[in-house]
């Protein structure tokens, strides 16, 4: 008999949780606005809002906490955090930050004016932001395919080569730089090839322009190359991760997700002109230099956290708990982007709830389902999300309406996958009884989906 697969790790502390009645969850939702954001953890059963920070430490970062050395100034926690970045990316300047979204803020500050263009694929949400917020524009130019939940391509993260080159043949003078988000999240976790990241890199070479990828789930995106890509099986995820970074000027990190850390981030660029000016805008945003919003103690953490997410059996344990995820969904006839990504699965709520206009938000429609039917909390990923046009100030209908499960690391066991399955598939035996939608009571100028109002409609 074959050996089935099993995790690479066995569990040393638990954590309960709890379940709770359906009746208790109306009243919680109803209490929450309908907006999970509002719900409070302990209402949760199994939490799939996010894979950022809610991951699990090994016992060799938690013991690298008791050695975080919390020095003011040139802490060997630094050090050993700069010298793991160096080996896995080649970067050689290290800048922590507090979360990814801080190391965005350090770097564009120094980066992006007004009227500035960055192009790249999928922009995450604080990507964007801080683009936006410095008056300069974010060009998204993911490949099409990507749009096409049902079709299955190993690479729908990639960029679109033409659509790069024709906004750098247009606007070379205003694009600081071009940024690649590897995996892509916005599309799904969905990988972007080394063939892609070599092309990007040929253009910008060409236009002499710089190549920041953000990494927030390099290692994950290293994986999918090793497995699908030609030319990799047999290279290491560590030899993968030096060829991705090859083709990049620097990065920006989010720590919380491939760093297998609860919080942290950084800067890690090979140039020192950009480390120097950097440097000005962390000291007064972040910290000093060798901490910038670091604990000593996290720096070490994530040094291991860094070495143990880039060694192959780490990174197939995730994947596959995704992976047999996504084969329950198939089983159920689940519509969901295909193939599953890195971190999480994107369910195509307008397959599912056919019944519900757009104006009616099908994808909180189902976020709304599936917590009263088992407690579990995805994450609108969809119309509410997509905010309203700045101009016109009607609701933006043109992307995709998404119910996002993303899977903490290391967390979770394949039985709370059977769990969260079974739930999807009951709400989906019943899809066609789900007519109408929600409508918004109340709602923020910007990023409206973390407090949103919501009311459902009967
Ligand atoms: N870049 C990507 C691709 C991300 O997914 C995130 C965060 C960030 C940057 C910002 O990092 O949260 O550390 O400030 N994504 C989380 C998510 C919040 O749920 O997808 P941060």
């Amino acid at each position: 008999m074959e050996i089935p697969f099993a995790e690479a790790w066995k569990i040393k502390m638990i954590e309960p949780i709890r379940k709770s009645s359906r009746e208790e969850r109306e009243k919680w939702l109803k209490d929450a606005n309908y907006n999970v954001f509002q719900l409070k953890a302990d209402q949760v059963y199994i939490d799939c809002l996010t894979d950022s920070g809610t991951g699990a430490m090994s016992d060799r970062q938690w013991a690298a906490l008791m050695m975080g050395d919390e020095s003011y100034a040139g802490a060997r926690s630094f050090y050993e955090l700069k010298d793991t970045i160096t080996e896995i990316t080649g970067f050689e300047f290290v800048i922590p930050t507090h979360q990814g979204r801080a190391a965005e803020n350090v770097l564009f500050s120094y980066l992006v004016k007004a009227g500035d263009i960055v192009p790249g694929n999928s922009h995450f949400d604080t990507t964007k932001g801080h683009i936006e917020s410095r008056k300069a524009f974010a060009v998204d130019c993911t490949v099409d395919i990507a749009k096409d939940t049902q079709l299955e391509a190993p690479f729908k993260g990639n960029v679109d080569i033409k659509k790069l080159e024709k906004v750098l043949s247009e606007n070379a003078d205003k694009i600081p730089f071009i940024i690649v988000t590897i995996t892509n999240n916005t599309a799904g976790g969905q990988p972007v090839s080394m063939e892609n990241l070599r092309e990007v890199k040929k253009i910008a070479d060409k236009y002499g322009k710089r190549v920041i990828f953000d990494s927030a789930r390099f290692a994950e995106n290293a994986y999918f190359i090793k497995m699908r890509e030609e030319g990799y099986k047999d290279k290491t995820i560590k030899e993968i991760c030096r060829e991705m970074f090859s083709y990049a000027d620097g990065m920006t990190m989010s720590a919380k997700k491939d760093g297998l850390v609860n919080m942290g981030g950084f800067i890690a660029t090979r140039w020192e002109d950009w480390y120097e000016g950097a440097k000005a805008f962390v000291i007064p945003f972040e910290g000093y230099l060798t901490y910038g919003g670091m604990n000593g103690r996290d720096m070490a953490a994530l040094a291991v956290g860094l070495k143990e997410n880039t060694e192959f059996d780490m990174l197939e344990t995730r994947i596959h708990q995704l992976e047999f995820l996504a084969s329950l969904l198939d089983e159920y006839g689940i519509p969901y982007q295909r193939p599953v990504g890195g971190h999480a699965v994107f369910i195509d709520a307008s397959k599912v709830l056919t019944k519900i206009p757009k104006e009616e938000f099908p994808a909180q429609t189902l976020t709304v389902e599936l917590y009263k039917e088992a407690g579990i909390r995805g994450c609108e990923i969809g119309y509410i999300l997509a905010d309203r046009d700045p101009v016109t100030r009607e609701n933006r209908f043109g992307g995709l309406d998404f119910v996002r499960l993303a899977i903490p690391r290391r967390t979770y066991t394949d039985n709370h996958m059977k769990v969260i399955a079974a739930a999807l598939k009951n709400v989906y035996d019943r899809r066609n009884e789900i007519t109408r939608g929600v409508e918004i009571v109340w709602e923020a100028e910007l990023m409206r989906h973390f407090t949103v109002k919501l009311r459902p409609l009967s």
